[in-house]
């Protein structure tokens, strides 16, 4: 499998990495401590080298503690930490349906000590913002970013769900080496940016590349999820009985190359964006050990011009209602 350059960084990954933020939040009920370990532990071994996660993704365990992602990764990971390329991401705490933003220098400072401490390292490989604090300028946000770089806490930086302007004006301040914005076959306005990222030598990371799995197929209800009420997945978009109908039609046209390729929904899915764009990841999460191996193999697949056409072509004729939709 050829690997994947992070902007302009010595560091080179496996073409699919993993987002590891299903086992404990937005994905219902999270999962035990020790299994959740031996998920990531077993995704290493099957390839895996570029993990995802951030300091608010948390969850509510069933005996009302509260479930750290971070710690479970850097619980998981610690035998194998320099072989892997590790990002979290600061600057987002969930308050109940919404999202508060803070990343004052302050704040920035307190986040990566609870982060180095939880992820049991002394590096973060790739440290993002989460999300733009429309109250701190991005000079001053990367100019934060350049000092942790030259104290050896981070080795790059990227942004979450940025646009241009604001891409720009931090890249001129400290390098960006990659942003990670939402990106599937059914989330596909951040295309605009595709050029600038190119331009700049930026690795784009694509979030919920499986359009939070319905490109997978495997949920034909939103009464399927049945994870508890920690599980935002039946109240999106996409899993509405509209939704689900249109999935079902853009599928049928995905399978029928797919069974050129013995691949499956979710494996074209991950297929169709990195053949695309050669300085694209997609960071598709599962619990699921065996959906990690089929999702990673996807990087193995290589499709053609004329059948990118066919897909490309299918996707233009159609409108997808999705979350986090612009
Ligand atoms: N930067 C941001 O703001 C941001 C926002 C959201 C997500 N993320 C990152 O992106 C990662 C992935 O995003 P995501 O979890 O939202 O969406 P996703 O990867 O598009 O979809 C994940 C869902 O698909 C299912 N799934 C995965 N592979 C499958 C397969 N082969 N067959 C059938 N079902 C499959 C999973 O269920 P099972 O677990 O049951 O398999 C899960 O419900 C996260 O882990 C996180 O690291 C970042």
């Amino acid at each position: 499998m050829k690997q994947r350059r992070l902007g302009k960084t010595d560091m080179y990954v496996n073409p699919v990495g993993l987002g590891c933020m299903g086992l404990s939040h937005a994905s219902g009920t999270p999962t035990p401590k020790e299994e959740a370990v031996k998920i990531l532990q077993e995704a290493h071994q099957i390839g895996y080298n570029f993990y995802d996660t951030a300091e608010c993704y948390t969850g509510i365990n069933p005996d009302g503690t509260i479930n750290y992602n971070e710690e479970i990764v850097g619980e998981a990971i610690k035998d194998f930490r320099d072989e892997i390329v590790l990002c979290t991401k600061f600057g987002v705490t969930h308050k109940g349906d919404h999202l508060e933003l803070d990343s004052s220098p302050e704040r920035i400072r307190k986040s990566i000590e609870g982060s180095l401490k939880k992820l049991q390292t002394d590096y973060i490989d790739i440290y993002y913002q989460h999300r733009i604090d429309p109250h701190v300028e991005p000079e001053v946000v990367a100019g934060v970013m350049k000092e942790l770089i030259e104290e050896g806490k981070i080795k790059a930086w990227g942004i979450s769900e940025v646009n241009e302007d604001y891409l720009r004006r931090a890249h001129a301040v400290c390098p960006v080496t990659v942003i990670e914005n939402r990106y599937s076959m059914m989330a596909r306005w951040y295309e605009k940016l595709m050029p600038v990222c190119q331009e700049l030598g930026i690795t784009y990371v694509a979030f919920s590349p499986l359009a939070n799995g319905a490109l997978t197929g495997a949920y034909q209800s939103k009464n399927d999820f049945g994870n508890g009420e920690q599980d935002f997945r039946p109240n999106m978009p996409q899993y509405s009985d509209e939704g689900i109908k249109k999935t079902n039609e853009l599928l049928e046209v995905v399978n029928q190359i797919g069974q050129i390729h013995q691949a499956n929904s979710a494996q074209m899915s991950l297929a169709w964006m990195m053949n695309k764009y050669d300085f694209i990841i997609p960071i598709p999460g599962s619990r699921k050990i065996e959906r990690l191996k089929s999702n990673f193999e996807a990087g193995n697949i290589e499709l053609s011009q004329e059948e990118l056409k066919v897909l490309d072509d299918q996707l233009d004729a159609m409108e997808f209602k999705v979350f986090g939709g612009h």
